[in-house]
């Protein structure tokens, strides 16, 4: 099945950072593949912005290089490279100086979408926005994206969105989370709410728990400095995690709409209870497979961030009191692999003999790899052996199904940068959410700083730490095992 591609306006996109690594990595190899696509129309452009004294030529090497190295080479087509590269400009820009605005200002083209990329650390956000709008390069329709970390507690996060607001209006402001744009991700909206199907049993009545797994295998090299003041519950769980919890315990908004979806994710944030100390396990990973442990990487020997954490959460609503939801996520552990499990529970009487203690549904939706849906169901055991019960999955890989290549499936930032051009904020956080996000998340880690707990350590290429199991095991349940 050919998937339809609907070009978006002409655009001219500024990317502030333009040389740093996530504009190698992402933003300009995904803006490649939708031009290769044909979404990107031939009269969009693309600036790279940053301090690098870099001329055009130079800016587009480098684009030419980050192709090369992040787009997979059987999408690699010189042609198209060379007319895409074609549409590459650069302007040298002191953020917090005055030198490069007024060449920005003359490359900017009327009548075109205009969109800011803020790729740079937070702390320029406000520098580049007000220059923005003392140049006049920004207009009332022009578009800004920011990624994260957007704040490390609820004070900087305000300040930041205040920083925006003072140039901005909430409708231009796109805050990325990348999670969001996972092919996976939009679908759990659309099984949910395009089927009858699972919403009726969509509630604590019915569902007995749900997992929420992001397991890593990679550490933190090279980002030890950035994630030491981070850990596991500012870097994922206060954002990616969060989004995927909200996005299981909203109720259907009334259309899918930008601010009927978010206003529907902000109520399930405010719903979250406490979490009390008992129910967070943190931990961080020791030396294993040839690798040093987290300590070796950080810049304080005796740093007490964590690597790995999960968590048991309760959203407090009619929907959900009585159903907990655990949340885990860690580095270097056995396999790369994120999954939402939806358990449901036993039905209330069984008429089985054999089957006692696991009559048991379980819908598994996995974000990576291999994206796709799983739903356990019981069936007999095929042969004469009498009513014997077993569990199969009705396998749903989203690739086979759909006659998809793996490789054409657009990345997360593809989908994302094309949804900024075409005016969606469906996908991107609001920001009250973000603050609500850390209006929950800050007790929870001022608490175990003001115990002074440590995380427990863990095997790299294991499961996570031993009080992990226990947090489950005094439920009378258990993880999923983590497989890539
Ligand atoms: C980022 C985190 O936001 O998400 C990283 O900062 C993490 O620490 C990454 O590795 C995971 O993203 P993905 O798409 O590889 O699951």
């Amino acid at each position: 099945m050919v998937s339809r591609v609907i070009p978006v306006d002409a655009f001219d996109l500024v990317i502030f950072g333009g040389t740093g690594d996530l504009a190698k990595r992402k933003i300009l190899p995904g803006l490649y593949r939708r031009f290769q696509a044909g979404q990107m129309t031939e009269n969009s452009r693309i600036i790279g912005a940053a301090r690098a004294d870099l001329n055009e030529d130079s800016f587009r090497a480098l684009v030419a290089e980050a192709i090369e190295e992040f787009v997979p080479k059987d999408r690699q087509d010189s042609k198209i490279v060379a007319q895409f590269l074609e549409k590459i400009g650069y302007v040298s820009i002191d953020a917090t100086g005055e030198g490069g605005w007024g060449k920005l200002k003359d490359l900017m083209r009327d009548g075109v979408v205009r969109a800011f990329y803020f790729s740079v650390a937070p702390s320029l956000f406000g520098d580049i926005a007000e220059r923005l709008h003392l140049h006049e390069i920004a207009d009332a329709q022009s578009r800004i994206v920011v990624e994260k970390p957007f704040g490390r507690d609820l004070a900087s996060a305000k300040a930041l969105n205040a920083v925006l607001a003072a140039h901005f209006t909430e409708a231009q402001i796109y805050r990325i989370d990348h999670y969001l744009g996972k092919e996976t991700v939009q679908n759990l909206m659309a099984v949910r709410f395009a089927n009858i199907l699972f919403e009726p049993l969509w509630k604590a009545e019915y569902v007995d728990h749900v997992q929420i797994t992001v397991a890593e295998t990679v550490g933190v090299d090279g980002r030890g400095a950035y994630y030491d003041k981070s850990g596991a519950m500012r870097d994922m769980v206060q954002n990616h995690m969060m989004q995927l919890l909200c996005l299981i315990a909203m109720e259907p908004p009334y259309h899918f709409d930008p601010d009927a979806v978010r206003d529907e994710k902000l109520k399930v944030i405010r719903a979250l209870d406490p979490v009390k100390p008992e129910h967070i396990v943190r931990g961080q990973y020791l030396a294993g497979g040839g690798e040093g442990s987290y300590v070796e990487h950080s810049e304080d020997p005796s740093s007490k961030t964590e690597s790995y954490i999960a968590l048991k959460v309760n959203v407090s609503n009619w929907r959900w009191q009585g159903t907990p939801f655990y949340l885990r996520t860690g580095k270097r552990l056995r396999a790369r692999a994120s999954e939402i499990a939806i358990t449901f529970k036993q039905p209330p009487h069984s008429i089985f003999d054999d089957a006692k203690g696991w009559l048991e549904n379980v819908l598994v939706i996995r974000l990576q790899p291999n994206e796709g849906m799983n739903l356990m169901v019981m069936i007999k055991e095929p042969g004469p052996g009498g009513m014997r019960l077993m569990q199969v999955p009705l396998d749903m890989a989203f690739a086979d199904a759909l006659g998809v290549d793996a490789e054409d499936v657009p990345d997360a930032y593809e989908r994302l940068i094309m949804d900024v051009i075409r005016g969606n904020q469906t996908l991107f956080m609001r920001g009250d959410e973000v603050e609500a996000a850390w209006a929950w998340t800050d007790p929870l880690i001022e608490g175990w700083e003001a115990r002074g707990d440590k995380p427990q350590g863990y095997d790299a290429g294991s499961s996570g730490p031993e009080d992990a199991l226990m947090l489950m095991h005094r439920d009378g349940r258990r993880w999923r095992e983590i497989k890539g």
